[in-house]
C-alpha cells in the first residue's frame, strides 16, 4: 500500500465521466453541438431510463429530457407514479445531430457509428450507477443496449438483457407519441407507453 496516491483503478464516478465526455471527440457530432448532454440523476439510481440523443433543448441546457419529448416523459411517469428524480436519465448519444434550417435546427438521427462511439459512456454510465433495471426509450436506446437491431414495435412492453446481462424494458420513444398524426392512435399508444412505465414502476418495487 502506498499512501498518497490516487487510486487511479477505482471505477470513475459520475461527475468524473461527465467531465471527461465534455472533451469527448470519438464521433464528429461534438463539433457542431454546444454541450455534450450527460446523464443525470441519483449515482445508485434502481432504475437507468435511456433515450436517443439529446434534442435542441437538451443541447442548449446541457440536460437531458427538458423539452418537449421530456416533459411527455415526466407527465406520463407522474401518471405511472414512476418518479423521474429516482431514475438516472440518460441518451445513447450525448451530442445533439442536426441540420440547420434558417433559424431552426432540425434533429437528425444518429448514424450507426456515432451510436458505437458512444456505447463507451453508456457502458461506463452502467458500471457506474449498476441499475437494477435498465427502461429502453425507443429504436436507438434498445439497439445500442442489446446489440439487436430488430423493430421496436415487436419488442416493446416486454423484458430483455442488456449485452452485460442486465434486465432491460423496452419501450417506445416519447418522440414516437408526440408524431403520431392520428390522434385515436396517439392516445392508445399514450395509454400503452403509460402500462410499460407502470409495469416498469412494479419491477422496481
Ligand atoms: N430525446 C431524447 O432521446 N433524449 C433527450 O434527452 C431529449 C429528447
Amino acid at each position: 500500500e502506498e499512501p498518497g496516491l490516487p487510486l487511479d483503478d477505482a471505477a470513475p464516478t459520475l461527475p468524473q465521466l461527465a467531465r471527461d465526455a465534455s472533451a469527448c471527440t470519438r464521433c464528429p457530432l461534438y463539433e457542431p453541438a454546444t454541450q455534450v448532454v450527460f446523464g443525470e440523476g441519483p449515482a445508485n439510481a434502481p432504475l437507468m431510463v435511456v433515450g436517443e440523443q439529446p434534442g435542441d433543448r437538451e443541447d442548449i441546457s446541457g440536460r437531458p429530457f427538458v423539452g418537449p419529448a421530456g416533459q411527455l416523459f415526466n407527465e406520463v411517469a407522474a401518471q405511472a407514479g414512476l418518479d423521474r428524480e429516482q431514475a438516472y436519465v440518460t441518451n445513447a448519444v450525448k451530442h445533439f445531430k442536426y441540420v440547420q434550417r434558417g433559424k431552426r435546427r432540425i434533429h437528425q438521427k444518429p448514424a450507426a457509428s456515432e451510436i458505437s462511439a458512444c456505447r463507451w459512456w453508456l457502458e461506463q454510465e452502467l458500471s457506474s450507477v449498476n441499475p437494477d433495471l435498465v427502461l429502453a426509450m425507443g429504436a436507438t436506446a434498445l439497439h445500442a443496449l442489446t446489440g439487436n437491431g430488430a423493430g421496436i414495435l415487436k419488442r416493446r412492453s416486454a423484458l430483455e438483457q442488456t449485452r452485460d446481462g442486465r434486465d432491460l424494458f423496452v419501450t417506445v420513444h416519447p418522440s414516437y407519441l408526440l408524431r403520431l398524426p392520428d390522434e385515436d392512435l396517439r392516445e392508445s399508444e399514450t395509454a400503452r407507453f403509460r402500462d410499460d412505465l407502470s409495469r416498469v414502476q412494479e419491477l422496481l418495487e
